[in-house]
């Protein structure tokens, strides 16, 4: 493994402060009444920075760009452009029968605990964690997978039998993915801490912590590679990866599997995981500009800062100028327009509808070739044995998963409080209400569903294997979050995206500000002499 030494990079970090403080000085011509040349920036004034988008990248470059300058005394302004009139994101709650009291996730809606950033705020934050909502208590499997045909594997509540069973089925290879999972999942940890973090490189990074190879491989051969063999990975691990980011394992990188995989304490924010980015706006004290769209970033002519315009919903134009811009959302949907930016690199994302709704029926057992009993609370789905995993798209079931999330109690007209099921459906399609009705068994009988909402996100890049990735530093003062999208996507590393821009721009304020209290250059003394 190859880390930067400690040492080595203070040399780097003050060759950078010298090169910085020529940049700064040069221009400049000292005027005889005293006053400061124009470049020569007064640097204990107030940074100012705009941060656009206020989901979880944008929201905690905000938060950790206020807590890091905090600590090394640089005071800050951030302004936080939103376009929607809500902060989160891809990470939001809508709510069933339009009640304040049923929140539903409609986007991002789990995280774990090995998940730092995110664990850490919600405890910090004293946000409620709540176990990952989980079925209908009914007595029905916990999970089934359904490959269009039949289910292949169905999970109930443990026990020893079906330890046995599994054992018998799939060998040693869920212990080996295990070890897999740990191991890929410890060096990418790495990233948060000295020496690794702050990154300048994704590309370095991934290369210095052997990541490459399981980001670089597609899951069928880096599994294979690993010892790790079907039927295990096509029941198991393709059901998680079609659930997790709409993939089946052809076409999803080693390292975003593994990801997938890691799902040892599943928890969520009570109320919504959105709560997480509001509090850490808030505590930024950013100022926030909601239903406020960014149109155009340009560099002000000659200088070192960024002229921002936005547009709000209401029609007023605003425009401000700052010294640093992180951009914290995919360029290619910013409608971001610019002459100064080359835009970062465009990628493939996932088209992915959400469809909510409620009803009091379970999912038909006929539907799911079940002749008895309950059809399990969470259908996942793989493919059958004659759709290979090279397969681009969902295949045979149509759908990627369906499951219930929850019992609901609906208040009817008479004041009879019923039962009523919360379900959530991942599709590449419209999920029609008539295709909805027959999974429940009752086709025709538009009665059946009592709510539904629907949504097309561009949920995630498409994981593809690749080796080189869109860098987080577009141009002096210019940053990019979405880049680590195609590493893997998820709440937890787009807040480290935001943390590692933060952590960036105030060591390069820091190292500004070294090389401005440094009393004179020694090329300066040289002439001088
Ligand atoms: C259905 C679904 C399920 C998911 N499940 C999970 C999960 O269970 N766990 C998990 O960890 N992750 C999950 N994810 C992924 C996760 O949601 C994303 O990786 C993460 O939320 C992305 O955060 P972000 O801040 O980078 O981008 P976004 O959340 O997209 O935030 C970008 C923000 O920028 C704003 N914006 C864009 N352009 C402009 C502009 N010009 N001016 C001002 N504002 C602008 C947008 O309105 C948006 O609010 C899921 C995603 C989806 C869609
Ligand atoms: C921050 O900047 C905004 C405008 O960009 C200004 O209105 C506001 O007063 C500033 N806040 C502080 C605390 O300096
Ligand atoms: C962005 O631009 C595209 C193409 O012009 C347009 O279809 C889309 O509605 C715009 N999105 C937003 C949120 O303004």
């Amino acid at each position: 493994m190859l880390h930067i030494p400690r040492a080595l990079r203070v040399v780097f970090l003050t060759l950078a402060a010298l090169l910085c403080s020529t940049y700064i000085l040069l221009p400049g011509q000292a005027s005889s009444d005293g006053q400061k040349p124009f470049l020569l920036k007064d640097t204990s004034a107030v940074k100012k920075v705009a941060v656009i988008g206020a989901g979880a990248a944008g929201a905690s470059t905000a938060y950790f760009l206020k807590d890091f300058a905090e600590k090394h005394d640089v005071p800050v302004n951030i302004t936080v452009y939103e376009r929607n009139n809500y902060i989160g994101g891809r990470t939001t709650v809508v709510h069933a029968y339009d009640d304040p009291e049923e929140p539903v996730e409609l986007g991002a809606s789990i995280f774990v605990q090995v998940n730092k950033i995110l664990y850490d705020a919600a405890i910090h934050f004293e946000l409620p964690l709540v176990d990952y909502e989980g079925g209908s208590a009914d007595g029905a499997d916990q999970i089934g997978v359904w490959n269009g045909r039949e289910f292949v594997v169905v999970i109930s509540n443990g026990g020893w039998w079906e330890t046995i069973k599994m054992a018998w089925r799939y060998g040693l290879s869920p212990l080996r993915l295990q070890n897999l999972v740990k191991k890929t999942v410890g060096q990418f940890l790495k990233m948060y801490d000295e020496p690794v973090f702050p990154w300048k490189s994704l590309t370095q990074t991934a290369l210095d912590l052997e990541l490459t190879a399981a980001t670089s491989t597609a899951a069928l051969d880096f599994l294979k590679l690993n010892s790790v063999y079907p039927p295990f990975t096509t029941d198991l691990i393709q059901a998680s990866t079609r659930v997790n980011y709409a993939s089946n394992l052809g076409h999803i990188s080693g390292l975003v599997t593994m990801v997938a995989m890691s799902t040892d304490n599943a928890m969520a924010v009570g109320g919504g995981n959105w709560r997480i980015f509001d509090k850490m706006v808030q505590t930024s004290k950013a100022g926030v500009l909601l239903e406020t769209g960014v149109t155009n970033v340009e560099r002000k002519d000659g200088g070192k800062t960024w002229v921002v315009n936005a547009a709000s919903s209401s029609g007023d134009e605003l425009e401000d100028e700052y010294d640093e811009v992180v951009i914290a959302t995919p360029y290619q949907f910013s409608n971001i327009t610019s002459h100064s930016i080359t835009p970062p690199e465009t990628i493939k994302y996932t088209n992915l509808y959400v469809t909510l709704f409620t009803s009091p029926y379970r999912l038909s057992p006929k539907y799911f070739k079940l002749d008895k009993g309950l059809v399990p609370d969470m259908v996942l789905s793989t493919l059958p044995p004659d759709e290979d995993e090279t397969t681009k798209g969902v295949g045979l079931t149509r759908f990627w998963s369906v499951n219930i999330l929850r019992v609901l109690e609906r208040k009817l007209e008479n004041g009879v409080k019923r039962k009523e099921y919360l379900y959530k459906i991942f599709s590449p399609t419209y999920w029609e209400d008539d295709e909805i009705l027959e999974m429940i068994g009752l086709p025709g009988d538009a009665s059946a569903l009592t709510w539904t909402h629907r949504k097309l996100w561009q949920s995630y890049p498409v994981e593809e294997p690749r080796t080189t990735f869109q860098e987080a530093r577009l141009d002096f003062g210019l940053w990019y979050t979405a880049g680590l999208e195609a590493f893997i996507s998820c709440m937890e590393t787009m807040s480290l995206a935001g943390k590692n821009v933060a952590a960036n721009i105030v060591e390069g304020w820091v190292s500004e500000r070294r090389a401005a209290e440094m009393p004179k250059m020694p090329m300066e003394r040289d002439q001088a002499l």
